[in-house]
């Protein structure tokens, strides 16, 4: 049976992977907070974008921006005029839409029909919304607006504005791409899908600027890359797709005839109609280089030493979100499985390098105060170099299944016989659940070896 989004909400919540925001106060439309799992897993997946596209790589370095920064910024990127979303009014419900939606919106007052379907449905004609939050710095609101800002809808334009610093300070030629994960906030008219879709969000955002020939093949490579990245951290082939944008839907800055568009990866969310975005690979061409130089009246170009030229970079841009990443990875790694008959079991089988526990250590018998002893000495050993827990709240059985619901790939169990006999403990796969004997001198290495698979 296909994987409902209540379940993956119980499953988040009942384990401590994601929490609706502000609950005790009734909660706080579409925020949700990450549990003590789920910080650990989003964490997982920011540290291994990080690894992959900054650390791994010669061509890339790191920033992390402000959220706020110059207004002027989001006209010259085009946000103020073009960040819209078209909304519609329903009279009846008071229900607001966006009328690109309206083929996946059910009605709220009958959810059997799409919104403006049912026959008491009365639709508005469109309007534009711009998406973008405002407030105001410094105490009091100035009245023409004159300290208006802006919370970032993107993280790409903090990396725009700092080309010339980074250029200046990193020396890097091109081509060559500067990454940040950040949050970012868009005042959505119709989040959803649990994390989905909120109006609070990160982005994890690599602006790689390039020769103005090179950017096809690269645009090429970096869908090519990123792709793969899902794949390494074992998402499902199946459920992974590429999907070039049509003309009429590419992003303003994504629309000039240099570029070569945007190709969407989209995952199949076991809840979701089509296959949803999780992240967009765009060609901007030289549009928010040219753009920022024109507003802020600041040359930004690179010199090429070797032609003797300056040159506006072209951009590739890999966006990502890691909200959206985490749910997919968590609802991808999401099984059912009959143990024995009538017997099943739930289990996250996730990578090593994403599961928020690696190992949990686990006493046969809790009131032995020798096998206990061994259990935290070997935990405290295993915390040094990878997530280990201690647990000893239920019977092993329930400690084994507790420890498949969230994850965590190894458990290690202390017994009698490890202290009285061989020394040994038993190591068991999350997975195939098969049980290994491995001495206690060497369990923490053979653990650390299993996870670096
Ligand atoms: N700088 C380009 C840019 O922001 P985008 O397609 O609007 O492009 C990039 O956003 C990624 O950010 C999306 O692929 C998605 O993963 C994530 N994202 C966008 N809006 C979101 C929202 N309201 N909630 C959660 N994630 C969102």
């Amino acid at each position: 049976m296909a994987l409902k989004m209540e379940d993956v909400v119980s499953l988040c919540k009942r384990r401590g992977f994601v929490f609706q925001s502000s609950e005790i106060y009734g909660g706080f439309a579409s925020c949700w907070d990450y549990g003590p799992l789920g910080a650990e897993l989003k964490r997982n997946v920011k540290n291994a974008w990080w690894r992959a596209v900054v650390q791994e790589r010669d061509d890339m370095v790191g920033l992390d921006s402000s959220i706020l920064m110059h207004p002027k910024i989001w006209e010259a990127s085009g946000h103020v005029a073009t960040f819209n979303d078209p909304l519609v009014d329903c009279k009846t419900c008071k229900g607001r839409f966006r009328q690109d939606h309206l083929d996946v919106t059910p009605c709220p007052q009958k959810p059997s029909k799409l919104a403006g379907q049912a026959e008491q449905c009365q639709l508005t004609e469109a309007r534009l919304f711009n998406l973008m939050f405002k407030t105001h710095v410094g105490p009091v609101e100035a009245e023409d607006g004159s300290n208006m800002a802006y919370l970032r809808p993107e993280t790409a334009q903090g990396i725009f504005v700092n080309f010339n610093n980074v250029l200046n300070t990193s020396r890097k030629k091109l081509p060559f791409g500067i990454a940040q994960i950040g949050k970012a906030f868009r005042n959505e008219i119709t989040p959803g899908n649990f994390t989905f879709r909120t109006r609070e969000f990160e982005q994890m955002e690599i602006e790689y600027f390039c020769r103005p020939e090179d950017a096809p093949r690269l645009h090429q490579e970096w869908i090519q890359s990123r792709y793969q990245w899902y794949l390494d951290l074992g998402m499902k082939a199946e459920n992974l797709s590429l999907r070039p944008h049509e003309k009429d839907e590419l992003a303003h800055y994504a629309q000039s005839a240099e570029s070569t568009g945007t190709t969407d990866i989209e995952y199949q969310f076991p809840f979701m109609e089509k296959p949803a975005e999780l992240e967009g690979i765009a060609n901007r061409a030289d549009f928010d280089l040219t753009q920022h130089s024109k507003f802020s009246g600041q040359k930004l170009s690179y010199f090429d030493p070797q032609t003797n030229e300056h040159i506006t970079p072209y951009v590739i841009e890999p966006s990502a979100g890691a909200d959206r990443g985490t749910l997919a990875f968590l609802v991808d790694a999401y099984h059912e499985e009959e143990v024995k008959p009538g017997d099943m079991r739930t289990v996250l089988k996730f990578h090593p390098d994403l599961a928020p526990i690696k190992v949990a250590v686990l006493p046969l018998l809790k009131k032995r105060d020798d096998i206990v002893e061994v259990c935290r000495n070997l935990t405290h050993d295993l915390k040094k170099k990878t997530i280990a827990t201690y647990d000893d709240t239920a019977s092993i059985g329930k400690l084994y299944r507790r420890q498949d619901e969230i994850g965590t790939p190894f458990c290690v169990t202390v017994d009698v016989d490890t202290v009285e006999k061989d020394q040994s403990v038993t190591v068991r796969d999350r997975d195939t659940m098969q049980q290994e004997r491995v001495h206690l001198d060497q369990v923490k290495q053979y653990v650390l070896d299993k996870l670096e698979r």
